[in-house]
């Protein structure tokens, strides 16, 4: 499949909205990310944090986005989800070699994440960029449908 031009850039005020209703959107699959509906959108784009935040944007639209959440500890935190209609283009592995860039020029030695074992596509693209298994948790995540999900926790040292 050609590869579709978008851009990586840090997130701004103005994205807000966006960033907030691909998150609702993801949020609506109910596989890849912990959140559930409802999600209360104009909330989640008041208190998105906007540093740490990278976008990638094709034709003025925001199709992907990831946060870096530093910690004091000299990790940071990662979430992400891209556009449904944007998976298997690149995106992802665009906002993750951005992110890694930024995490060590912020100073960080380590990013870390939890990621649900069905979730293929992510620990694949994880497993890509260096990350290894360093745990699981198990039944840590009830689901709205009362299911208990187990997590795998995954860190790459920069
Ligand atoms: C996980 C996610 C961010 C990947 O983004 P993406 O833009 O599709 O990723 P890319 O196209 O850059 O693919 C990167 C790598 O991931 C792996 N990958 C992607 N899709 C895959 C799939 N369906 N099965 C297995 N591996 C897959 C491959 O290793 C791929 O590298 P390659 O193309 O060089 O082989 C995206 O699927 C997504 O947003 N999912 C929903 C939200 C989510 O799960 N977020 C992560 C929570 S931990």
């Amino acid at each position: 499949m050609p590869k579709a031009p978008f851009q990586i850039r840090p997130a701004r005020d103005a994205d807000r909205l966006p960033l907030a209703v691909l998150f609702a959107e993801v949020a609506e699959e109910r596989t890849g990310i912990a959140t559930e509906p409802p999600v209360e959108v104009e909330a989640r784009a008041a208190s998105w944090t906007l540093d740490g935040t990278l976008v990638a944007v094709a034709g003025g639209s925001i199709v992907g986005s990831l946060h870096v959440e530093p910690s004091r500890f000299g990790f940071g935190e990662l979430g992400m989800a891209v556009a449904r209609d944007w998976r298997g283009r690149g995106v992802g592995s665009a906002l993750l070699a951005t992110a890694i860039e930024w995490a060590r020029d912020r100073g960080l030695h380590k990013l870390s994440l939890s990621v649900f074992p069905h979730n293929a596509a992510a620990i694949g693209l994880y497993r890509k960029f260096g990350f290894v298994e360093e745990g699981r948790r198990v039944k840590h995540f009830r689901r709205a449908s009362g299911e208990l999900w187990d997590t795998i926790d995954m860190g790459l040292l920069l």
